[in-house]
């Protein structure tokens, strides 16, 4: 058994994940979040459709068909007891000699899924957060759910670091979402967000605000809007896994509107709350 350096030690490198996974060495692979409620995973099937999306835009054969990804996932809840939550799955391209390139095709890529329990997030979905600008570095593919999230680590340590709970991206003067959820403002009772492009993850969440807008017939236009139209919004919100619909009431020094959780984005946090 070959040996391996890890924390000043020597041990077997059977012990621990491979090092020569491609998930660990180039962010080569592909994940989704879940949020599971009262046990249940919501919108698995819409994940499990976008994990697929993933997979063939970065040409990564899923080792597994859908529908089994589904029951063991589901299996999973169930083994670890858990009811409030999240599923995290990545899937990488698999271990192999370090090369760039793709490994020979009988290497087979690498699922991981883990469960962690969590909580809700209800107080700060009332009461509304904080949130720093910053500017969007990221790759022209955003809208694949890959493993590499180094741009995204450095904008949300910066929100952090300024007690905000996100940090917004923008490519020049363009609002495009947030480190790890999408954003959407509102202006005269209509609601903006940016458009499902290559800028942009298209959030699973957001995709179901959409729906649910369209049921009670709010008005969103999916087009870009600028820095200026964020800061002089009338309400803002971020949505995402988990947490859901999260009212935005400062962003940088800017109080949004009237510095409380708007009613238009109250409206849409309890119909979100009737799916689950
Ligand atoms: N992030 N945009 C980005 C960049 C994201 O990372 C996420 C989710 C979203 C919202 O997508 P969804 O509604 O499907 O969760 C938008 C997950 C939760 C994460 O990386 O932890």
């Amino acid at each position: 058994m070959a040996k391996m350096l890890y924390h000043n030690q020597l041990i077997d490198r059977e012990n621990v994940i491979d090092i020569e996974d491609r998930g660990y060495q180039f962010g080569d692979g592909i994940y989704e979040v879940i949020g599971v409620y009262d046990g249940n995973p919501l919108m698995l099937d819409e994940h499990l459709e976008r994990l697929a999306r993933s997979a063939r835009e970065v040409q990564l054969t899923l080792p597994s068909s859908i529908s089994d990804l589904k029951n063991n996932l589901e299996k999973l809840v169930k083994v670890n007891g858990l009811t409030e939550g999240i599923i995290y799955m990545q899937i990488s391209r698999g271990a192999a000699p370090r090369w760039h390139e793709f490994p020979n095709a009988d290497v087979s890529p690498i699922t991981v899924a883990y469960t962690r329990a969590e909580e809700r997030m209800t107080d700060v979905e009332d009461q509304g957060a904080t949130a720093v600008l910053t500017e969007d570095i990221r790759w022209l593919r955003c809208d694949i759910k890959t493993l590499n999230l180094l741009p995204n680590v450095l904008a949300k340590q910066k929100a952090v670091e300024n007690n905000a709970i996100e940090a917004i991206l923008h490519r020049n003067e363009t609002v495009t979402e947030a480190s790890a959820s999408n954003v959407f403002i509102v202006k005269n009772g209509e609601l903006y967000t940016h458009p499902a492009n290559n800028f942009i993850l298209n959030g699973i969440t957001r995709r179901k605000i959409l729906q649910l807008c369209d049921a009670i017939q709010l008005k969103v236009n999916e087009t870009a809007y600028s820095i200026d139209d964020l800061l002089n919004a009338d309400e803002v919100f971020i949505t995402a896994t988990k947490l859901d619909v999260i009212p935005i009431l400062k962003v940088d020094e800017k109080v949004i509107g009237s510095g409380k959780p708007g009613e238009i984005t109250k409206r849409i946090l309890q119909e979100f709350r009737t799916l689950y």
